[in-house]
């Protein structure tokens, strides 16, 4: 839309906006769906065509900051400090209001959330339609916000009375809103300027996030009404698999193959980075992980274009970037209605490690051996200090027959590196020759290398019974016997 026609062709969304009707329109973040904020009955209307609850404010949108003052109940100073750095452009501040904006605008609220907007259609329509503008995201309520022109029509074609096309937005998450009504001025949702952008403006420690957004604060409710209602969210069922990227990968194709293979369809959301890591489902590649605007700006279009065919399970990659991860992952996180997986490795093989490798290893390898374990992970009994090759000691040998157990046939083995895999435990007996093989073996790491005992939850270390009598033994018997049964439940877990 060339910029000299722009006043004329939007002279007539502007009449019908004056005149209390709807019109659609682009902003930087995402559409909005457009009424005068002063007609109490264009929001009745706005909250009818979005299928809304009356209860959740709309945005006012301005084009000048005087309209802001014009609304306010009192002078906001860190409005105007706020306004200076960040408008026009992707921020609503909240004030306290005084009569202007009627209730229905404000869903009964004291208090308005207003904008001014830095896309130039939306600019103009302000301009052009002489209104305060009151917008929502132009989506039917409780689907992913517009960012371009055709979700609008998918969502409310019929029921308002214009859409303006101004292709596809350039943020494609809504604002950031920061309240200024009371106290200190708090993040109600996060979005493309960040916390740290804020408190650069108003100084270190004089901006908050809402303790309501932090799930892990249970008892705490979201501000802003519209951060409480499940939102964003696609038809297919969103999961997220977090943790190290190769874990991630793991994990998101042992469930897409699962997924499959019960007969459904299934979606994959990707960084450009890993996107060819995944060779069955629907792979969406979202965008570089360099680029996090890229992200954001694909985020709401790819889990619409997944409703659009039909996927009913999505899997996404999280995306923790560095200024906008906050804003993304609260998104993906609310679609997700709070379904984070936590991916771990699968384990394919167990090492058990004592010192001569004659009696606590080949122990708990037989014990484990008699658990039920998915997934059939191979089971290895080492030694550390493994001179020469030995079959397994005489008294647990009779420990093991005095419970029903036929000793197996065995020789003691030295630990080598190359049998730590990828996907290989590693257990010792005691903390020392755990550091003692972490230091001495490339493939051992704090992250696949552990106490066994630590490992299941206990605190004691599986002492060496050598040179005790045969009850010493037993009770060494006993205790692995115990550990093992729990190492089993948390490897079945982890292979679930
Ligand atoms: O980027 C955006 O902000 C887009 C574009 C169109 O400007 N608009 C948008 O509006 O996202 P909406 O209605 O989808 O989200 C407005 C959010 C809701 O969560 C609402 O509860 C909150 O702002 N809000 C509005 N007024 C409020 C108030 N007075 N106090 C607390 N929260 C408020
Ligand atoms: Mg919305």
């Amino acid at each position: 839309m060339p910029g000299d026609d722009l006043a004329e062709i939007l002279k007539e969304p502007g009449r019908i906006l004056r005149e209390g009707g709807l019109v659609a329109f682009p902003t930087e973040t995402v559409y909005g769906l457009g009424g005068d904020a002063e007609n109490a009955a264009s929001s009745r209307k706005i909250y009818a065509a979005k299928g809304r609850p009356s209860d959740n404010p709309l945005i006012v949108h301005i084009a000048d900051f005087s309209q802001l003052e014009e609304i306010a109940r009192s002078p906001v100073p860190e409005a105007g400090i706020l306004a200076d750095a960040f408008w026009p452009g992707p921020l609503t501040m909240i004030v306290r209001k005084n009569d202007r904006i009627p209730p229905e605008t404000t869903g009964g609220l004291d208090t308005v959330a207003v904008r001014m907007p830095s896309h130039p259609v939306a600019r103009q329509l302000i301009l052009s339609s002489g209104c305060m503008i009151a917008a929502p995201s132009a989506n039917r309520s409780g689907r992913p916000s517009p960012t371009r022109a055709e979700h609008v029509e998918d969502d409310l074609m019929g029921k308002i009375d214009a859409i303006i096309d101004g292709g596809p937005v350039e943020i494609g998450l809504e604002s950031t809103i920061v309240d200024l009504s009371e106290g200190l001025p708090t993040v109600l949702r996060p979005g493309y300027i960040s916390l740290e952008m804020l408190e650069e403006v108003l100084g270190k420690g004089r901006v908050r996030m809402d303790p309501g957004l932090m799930r892990e604060d249970v008892g705490r409710r979201p501000k802003a009404p519209g951060m409480r209602y499940k939102h964003y969210a696609p038809r297919g069922d969103l999961k997220i698999v977090r943790g190290a990227t190769e874990d991630v990968i793991s994990t998101i194709n042992r469930l897409t193959e699962e997924a499959l293979a019960a007969g459904r369809k299934v979606g994959i959301i990707a960084a450009s980075e890993t996107r060819d890591r995944y060779p069955r489902g629907r792979v969406e590649e979202i965008g570089a992980r360099s680029d996090e605007e890229a992200i954001a700006r694909h985020l709401f279009g790819l889990l619409r274009r997944f409703d659009d065919e039909g996927i009913d399970l999505i899997y996404s990659e999280a995306f923790d970037t560095p200024r906008m991860g906050t804003a993304i992952m609260n998104r993906l996180i609310k679609a997700a209605a709070h379904q984070v997986i936590e991916a771990r490795r699968q384990v394919t093989r167990v090492i058990f490690v004592s010192g001569r490798g004659v009696c606590r290893a080949p122990l708990a390898a037989e014990l484990l051996r008699r658990q039920p374990l998915d997934g059939k992970p191979e089971i290895l009994a080492r030694g550390r200090r493994v001179l020469f090759s030995e079959p397994i000691n005489q008294k647990m040998e009779a420990v093991l027959q005095g419970n029903g157990i036929e000793a197996p046939d065995f020789r003691s083995e030295g630990l080598k590196d190359e049998e730590i895999t990828d996907t290989t435990l590693v257990f010792t007996m005691d903390a020392g020759q755990r550091a003692e093989i972490i230091r001495s073996f490339p493939h051992a790491g704090e992250d696949n290398t552990y106490v066994l005992s630590y490992y299941v939850g206990d605190e004691l270390d599986i002492l060496n019974p050598y040179g005790g009598n045969l009850q010493q033994y037993g009770l060494c018997f006993e205790l692995v016997h115990r550990i093992v049964e729990k190492l089993a439940a948390r490897l079945n877990e982890m292979n679930a």
